[in-house]
């Protein structure tokens, strides 16, 4: 009896700390930043970027930005027939995460530095402090819809991205087949673009 108490004691302990290692996010800054033609004026690619982190309440606002909801089940962004068919994929230095919009946490899908799976020969790419990964289904949008939501997605990232003067560039150079690895995809998902983001350096 004190044995099976004891093992269940460590068991349930061991699944707290796996639990655990999802993200719960602040939430988002849905109002004020800059002008939104000042941020359109200052948007622009960066391919060099300073490597220390980006704090929870930036990668929330540039999240929400990108693909949150703004209204009872809808987006930020537009979808073709409101399919809602991309998620958003945030690798940084510690491992892997998906951003879950309605619960507005990163939920772990792997540990370690993925990083340079989010580039076939970028360099910078590898030591951005974030690369976001915009992953379609595509059993739930067979056509070239999906790239019209990723386009709108990232030009969303590139506002808020000014707005706060980080630096962005997207990119659909990316390697899709590690992605897929390390990303834990099903066969009818595909990463079909990265975005990285990052102070300027
Ligand atoms: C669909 C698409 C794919 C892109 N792929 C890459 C890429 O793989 N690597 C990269 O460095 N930039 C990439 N870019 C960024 C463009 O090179 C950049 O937008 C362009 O040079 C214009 O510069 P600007 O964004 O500063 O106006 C891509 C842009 C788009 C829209």
């Amino acid at each position: 009896m004190k044995r099976t108490l004891i093992v269940t004691t460590i068991f349930l302990a061991m699944t707290a700390t796996t639990f655990a290692a999802d993200i719960t996010l602040p939430p988002p800054q849905k109002s004020g930043g800059k002008p939104i033609f000042d941020a359109i004026n200052e948007r622009h690619s960066s391919r060099s970027f300073d490597e220390s982190a980006l704090d929870n309440q930036t990668l929330s606002d540039l999240l929400w930005a990108g693909f949150g909801y703004n209204r009872e089940n809808k987006r930020t962004a537009p979808s073709p027939k409101d399919l809602q068919e991309t998620d958003i994929y945030v690798i940084i230095k510690e491992g892997v995460y998906l951003y879950d919009a309605k619960s507005n946490k990163l939920l772990e899908k792997n540990t370690g530095d993925f990083r340079g799976d989010a580039t076939m020969s970028q360099e910078f790419v590898k030591t951005a402090p974030v690369n976001f990964i915009f992953v379609i289904d595509k059993s739930k949008d067979s056509g070239n819809g999906a790239f019209y939501s990723v386009g709108a997605i990232s030009e969303n990232i590139y506002l808020v991205a000014a707005s706060k003067g980080l630096g962005t560039v997207v990119r659909t150079s990316v390697n899709k087949a590690a992605l897929k690895k390390s990303l834990k995809l099903n066969a009818n998902q595909e990463a079909v673009a990265g975005q990285t983001i990052g102070k300027k350096k």
